[in-house]
Formats: structure tokens, sequence, C-alpha cells
């Protein structure tokens, strides 16, 4: 299996896109990115949305946070693009019908193994970060993540009562090599398009895992002498995220650890609500969401940052369709609004525009339409 991280163009003459608007904030912040898809209409692209019932509101629709006919639309659609999942009102719910396990097993079904989560800052930005503006100026990392294997996934895993009567709880982290292997090769393609170094992140030093995921990654680098590959355990990296981040170009590693350091890794670029992502199969096919969640608290209140949904969307154009320069207008767009002075609540700074959920996406359409 040749795995690519880009593709030849697009060739279908319409494009397909599944709208999974989830929960909580999810529904209002991907209005704003098929606005802006919408606006790019003017460039010849032939978009059909179809929304359907996911997370919650799949299990409020169908009893199942991933409902059979919104898997089936999933399947046919070029691309899906997705809000966010879960809320208070469903905490209670036995695992498998939680919200998380919808976006769990789409990823797991449409064999969705690569999660692209860039951490870049854009310069007006700078202030809003929790870091020194000049730790974080001209940041630009990616963080490549493995999306169907490890703990999440691994078998065993349940509930059992021990030989003294307590309770234990368990699961298996586990990757196969063929799993470790194609996901390395997506980060070397990813560091020969980027500044040609790859870091793996793993815990070699405790976890059997992860001794084999270094042997595997060392083996395929030997396909790619022009990239600098070097190795870090996980709680270095997650030290290293804050105290140097621009030593990083791109990070690869599993599905936990991955979790965790793209969670921390957005913080440096000022806010999650500015962190897209792309989670990629083997051919054109992509889903893609903010990396964040679907803030329950400020649903509804047209306060949310949209501009992750829409950077996502941008991704989607680049990583699907082939489409660089529409990614790149989307992209250029987020940065003139940013430039203009336009914020949300969890960017705002004294002096700049502080403006609502919708708002923010009008001044996006506004400026991808000059
Ligand atoms: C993410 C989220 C999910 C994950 C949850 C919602 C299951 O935190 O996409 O990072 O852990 O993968
Ligand atoms: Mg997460």
């Amino acid at each position: 299996m040749a795995v690519q991280l880009v593709n030849s163009p697009f060739t279908g003459s319409i494009m397909k896109i599944a709208v999974l608007a989830g929960d909580g904030i999810g529904p209002e912040i991907v209005a704003q990115a098929v606005k802006v898809l919408a606006a790019m209409k003017h460039d010849g692209l032939k978009l059909e949305l179809e929304p359907a019932p996911f997370g919650g509101a799949g299990y409020d629709a169908h009893g199942d946070p991933l409902p059979e006919p919104t898997l089936k639309l999933a399947r046919q659609a070029d691309a899906v693009l997705c809000g966010a999942v879960g809320g208070p009102k469903y905490d209670a719910l036995p695992r498998l019908q939680r919200p998380e396990q919808g976006i769990l097993r789409i990823r797991k079904e449409l064999g969705l193994f690569a999660n692209l989560r860039p951490a870049l800052l854009f310069e007006e930005l700078a202030g809003a970060s929790s870091l020194k503006p000049e730790l974080v100026a001209g940041l630009d990392i990616l963080i490549l993540r493995e999306l169907t294997g490890d703990i999440y996934f691994g078998e065993p895993r349940g509930r059992r009562t021990n030989s003294r009567g307590e309770r234990e709880g368990y699961d298996t982290m586990l990757y196969s090599e063929p799993e470790i292997r194609r996901i390395a090769e997506i980060g070397f393609q990813a560091a020969m398009k980027r500044n040609r170094k790859l870091c793996s992140v793993d815990k070699e030093n405790v976890l059997e895992t992860s001794r084999l995921w270094r042997e595997v990654v060392k083996d395929v680098a030997k396909n790619y002498p022009h990239v600098e590959l070097s190795h870090m355990y996980v709680d270095n990296a997650a030290m290293q995220l804050v105290r140097n981040p621009k030593q990083f170009d791109v990070i690869v590693t599993g599905n936990m650890f991955g979790d965790i350091l793209s969670d921390e890794a957005s913080m440096l670029t000022g806010s999650i609500g500015m962190l897209p992502s792309a989670s990629l199969d083997a051919g054109n096919k992509g889903l893609y969401e903010p990396a964040h969640g679907s803030a329950p608290d400020i649903a509804g209140k047209n306060i949310a940052n949209p501009l992750a949904t829409i950077l996502s969307a941008a991704m989607m154009l680049r990583y699907t369709f082939n489409l660089e320069e529409a990614a790149q207008r989307i992209e250029a767009a987020v940065k003139k609004v940013l430039a203009q002075g336009y914020r949300t609540a969890d960017i705002y700074a004294t002096e700049m525009r502080r403006v609502g959920t919708s708002e923010m996406g009008d001044a996006v359409v506004a400026a991808v339409r000059q």
C-alpha cells in the first residue's frame, strides 16, 4: 500500500462533503466554515453539502452516536466536516453510547489513521499565547498523531474484580508494525515538505509498544536520508514544547501521546480555538474538525471561536481536494481578519474588535471574496 500525503488533483466534478456538526458549539462553528466554503464557489468549486446527526445529536435522533445513515453518508462523501461532540447531558451514558464513541468509531470505520494537527502561530496572536511572545514568534509545528490504534483501541480492555475482591479497570496499549510503519511514512513525507526534521515521541524507556515503535521508525528512516530524525520521551517532549517549542518541525507520535501533546501545543498558538485538524486515510479521504471540544458552557451564545473549524475547511481543500491555492486563500483571509483586529472572546485583547461567532465568520467570508 502506497501511502501518500498529497494525491493527484481531485477529478470528481462535485465535491461531496458530509457535514456532522455534532453538539455544543459544533453547529454554530460548522455553520461559519460552511459559509466560507460556500463563498469559495466563485472559484468554480462545486460543493454538495449534506448534514447528518452525530455524537450526542446522533444519540438523540437514533440512539447511537454514529447512526448507520450518518456512517453511510460519511463513507459515500469525499470528505467529512465535523464540529465537536459531547456534553453533560450524555455523561452518564454507558461508554459505547457516549458521543465520544461516535468520533472514535468514525475514525476507525473510515481508516483515518493519520491525524495532522498543525500548531501555527499567526503573528497577530503572539500576545495571546501563554508563553512569552519571543518563544512563540514564527512558531510552525506539525503534530502528526496516529489515530486508529494504541490504548484507544487495544484489546483486551474492561473491568474485573481481582482475587482480593478489588475492582480493576484495564486497557491495552498495542501497536502492530504495519500501523507504525504507515504513520512513520506520513511523518517523513510531511517533514520532506517542510523543514526536514522529524521528532518521534515515545516512552521507549518503559513501554514495549514504544520499543517497537522506535525500531520501526528507525527502519523507515532509511528511505528518507534527507530527514533529520530524533527521538524523544513523551515527558521530555511535553516539557520541551513549553521550554523551546521552535526546536520542532514535525512530531510523530501515537494516539494517546498525540492527544495530550496536541492540546498542549494548541495553547502555544494563543487559543485551542485556533487549532484545526485533518484525519486522513490511505487515499484522498479525510475528516476535518477543530482540535477543541464542544464547549457546552458557551454553546448557543455566539461567542465561540470558529477559526479552527474554518482552518479545518482549508485543510480539506488542501488534502482531500488538492486545491492548494484555495486553501491558502482561506488561510490568508483568517490572517487578514486577525490583522484587522477581529477577535472572539478567547483571543480578545484590549483595543481589538470583539466579535461573536457569526461576525467572525462573516469577516472571513468578506476577506476570501476580496
Ligand atoms: C481529540 C479528542 C478525542 C480524542 C475525544 C473527544 C475522544 O480529545 O480529538 O483530541 O481523545 O481523540
Ligand atoms: Mg484531545
